[in-house]
């Protein structure tokens, strides 16, 4: 369904590839996140799936398209095959849920007679019956995320794309979004969806792709975001000084000595370097989430 073979992308400008050398496929069907830290390439490895971007080398197919061969007026054809979900979902503030979704019908020249069989349809089976004349800022973000996937698949499109979809979302809500593509995969659809979220990625066991400075560094069936790095914190618990510096100091500095109620070894930075981290986890956590 998607191919990458040795696929770089350079924006104009820039000195590194935001995506670099990449070759891997994507089945029909399947459902694979793609995760790493900010700036790893996602997003851009999303945009060029859906032509928003072009490949500056490699060769890149996508429902059976050679997308470096593809002229300028069969893009749209390309996009109809591919259903988009953004962090920030995208409605139309001044359309209702319905109108919204049937928007992304009637652009297509759809019948009104299909538009008004199948909005409802596909506003069941993302949980939103009964919500059709409420606007945007009437939902909550878990729904109006429901609305943008309404909106993604309301035309059966064989590929969906989620970058960041559950990025606005607390913990619960975007496993249930998580849920909800899963759903739409098992109609045969094939999800990509580009993630932080490592507790959805290690509660759903799908396959990981995992970019590091637009290099493809790993590729598990079943994984979890936590292969290879979890991203940890190291939590500093240095007591914060409650008072200002004895007036005696004239210098505004102290001594070192320590100033509440913490012990010497509490007031040194030096302390809480974690010697029993295997190496994996001490990188981890100097890279932080990236969020
Ligand atoms: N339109 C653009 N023009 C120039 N450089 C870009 C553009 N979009 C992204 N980049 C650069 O390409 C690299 C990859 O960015 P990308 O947005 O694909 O990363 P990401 O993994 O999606 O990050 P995040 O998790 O923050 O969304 C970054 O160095 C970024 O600065
Ligand atoms: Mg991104």
């Amino acid at each position: 369904m998607i191919r990458f073979e040795n696929v770089t992308k350079t924006y104009p400008k820039s000195t590194r590839p935001a995506v670099d050398g990449i070759s891997l496929e994507i089945g029909r069907g399947e459902f694979v996140f793609v995760v790493g830290t900010s700036g790893s390439g996602k997003s851009t490895m999303l945009q060029l799936i859906m032509k928003e971007q072009d490949a500056t080398g490699g060769r890149l197919s996508v429902a059976g398209r050679e997308l470096d061969r593809l002229p300028d007026r069969k893009v749209p054809s390309l996009r109809r095959q591919i259903g988009c979900v953004f962090q920030d979902f995208r409605l139309l503030p001044n359309k209702t849920v319905h109108q919204n979704v049937a928007y992304a019908l009637q652009v297509l020249g759809a019948p009104r007679s299909r538009i008004r069989s199948t909005v409802p349809e596909v506003l069941d089976l993302v949980g939103l019956a009964g919500m059709e004349k409420r606007f945007p800022h009437q939902l909550s973000g878990g729904e109006q995320q429901r609305v943008a996937i309404a909106r993604a698949f309301v035309n059966r499109p064989p590929i969906l794309l989620a970058d960041e979809p559950t990025g606005n979302l607390d913990p619960g809500i975007s496993l249930e979004i998580v849920q909800l593509l899963d759903r739409i995969n098992r109609t045969g659809t094939t999800v990509v969806m580009a993630t932080h979220d490592f507790a959805t990625v290690d509660a759903m066991r799908k396959r990981v792709i995992r970019l590091d400075n637009g290099v493809l560094v790993g590729d598990v069936e079943a994984g979890e975001y936590t292969t290879g790095s979890i991203p940890r914190i190291e939590l500093d618990d240095r007591p914060i000084p409650t008072r200002a510096p004895e007036p005696a100091v004239a210098d505004g500095y102290d001594d070192g000595a320590p100033t509440g109620a913490g012990s010497a070894a509490e007031a040194d930075p030096a302390a809480h370097v974690d010697d029993e981290a295997p190496d994996g986890e001490r990188q981890a956590a100097a890279q932080g989430s990236g969020r």
